[in-house]
């Protein structure tokens, strides 16, 4: 297992979010995932590394790309992976988060992998629960994987991170992965701007370390990388945008909008795109779009974060 050996150890036993890591613990976990790349692309697309591991995802919100994404990752390292969508789950006979948690941890996992409406909800876990916890999304406060996964994929793109100025567009109030990006992007170096009206930006945003643009147009100018994320209508109660022809026009990428970055300037989405929304279909399917590259390193960085918090060489001791 000379994957384990190669790479410095990983020093936390969770991935509750970017914060507080440092760009070091970044750099260990994209290096990780980007070794991991070629794993997926090979016929035989099977590691050993986990074997009899058992991880569980535990997913109380809808999702398929990060779901399938992590339980492939699993998989591909050898786990066993175990899928607990909240719908058949006893949650909603009225259980707890807390009670299915340790119902599940009795059964001995060693990794729990969970998505929650609520902001906490995987740190809360992580004091209760015996094994390591990865937070796969937590309401509106971090997506820790989905960053890493950007993270390398602008990375493999542009050939480093440091020094890009990076543009991301949108909702970017209701959105976990803009938080955990503007921490990752921001401690590797790059030039982070938060693109949005007024409506749709967090109150704490002058405290983020981002230039602040309420003009797409002006925001978009130069970018090296622009990052669009999709409209949460599903989080907004109340009106934020007068509609949503409206919010195209001012907000949504388009080739002409996309003509002000450079001309090299990869156009990155998280997934689920809404079409005509927040970005037009020849963009998203155009050729500065690298929206797929996305998923594949997706799976890559799953793989390398259950491998870094698993890792066999960090003993008990070292957890925190
Ligand atoms: C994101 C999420 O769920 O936070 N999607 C994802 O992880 N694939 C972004 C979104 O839902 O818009």
């Amino acid at each position: 297992m000379t994957q384990t050996t190669s790479f410095p150890i990983f020093p936390h036993r969770h991935l509750l979010g970017i914060k507080g890591l440092t760009a070091h613990d970044l750099t260990t976990l994209i290096d990780r995932a980007d070794a991991n790349v070629a794993i997926s692309r090979q016929l035989d697309k099977k590691k050993t590394s986990m074997r009899g591991r058992t991880q569980i995802n535990l997913f109380f919100e809808n999702s398929t790309r990060t779901q399938s994404s992590f339980e492939l990752a699993g998989k591909r390292l050898g786990a066993d992976v175990m899928n607990m969508a909240v719908s058949h789950s006893s949650v909603k006979k009225g259980e707890t988060l807390i009670d299915t948690a340790m119902t599940l941890n009795a059964m001995h996992p060693d990794i729990l992998v969970i998505r929650h409406k609520s902001g906490g909800a995987a740190a809360l876990l992580a004091q209760k629960v015996s094994c390591s916890v990865v937070n796969a999304g937590d309401g509106a406060h971090e997506h820790p994987t989905q960053a890493l996964l950007d993270a390398l994929t602008i990375r493999r793109a542009k050939g480093r991170i440091d020094g890009l100025t990076v543009a991301i567009c949108g909702d970017i109030l209701h959105s976990r992965v803009a938080r955990s990006n503007i921490l990752s992007l921001n401690a590797l170096g790059a030039r982070v701007r938060a693109v949005a009206p007024t409506t749709l930006l967090p109150n704490e945003i002058d405290n983020m370390s981002v230039d602040v643009f309420t003009n797409m147009q002006e925001g978009i100018k130069d970018a090296d990388v622009v990052m669009m994320l999709r409209l949460q209508r599903e989080r907004m109660s109340g009106a934020f945008i007068p509609s949503v022809r409206e919010y195209f026009r001012f907000f949504g990428l388009d080739k002409q909008k996309l003509g002000l970055a450079k001309k090299d300037c990869i156009v990155m989405h998280p997934g689920p795109i809404n079409r005509g929304v927040e970005i037009a279909s020849d963009i998203a399917d155009g050729p500065q779009s690298v929206i797929h590259t996305q998923v594949e390193m997706g799976v890559a960085v799953r793989m390398a974060v259950i491998e870094a918090l698993l890792d066999p060489r960090r003993s008990e001791g070292e957890n925190q």
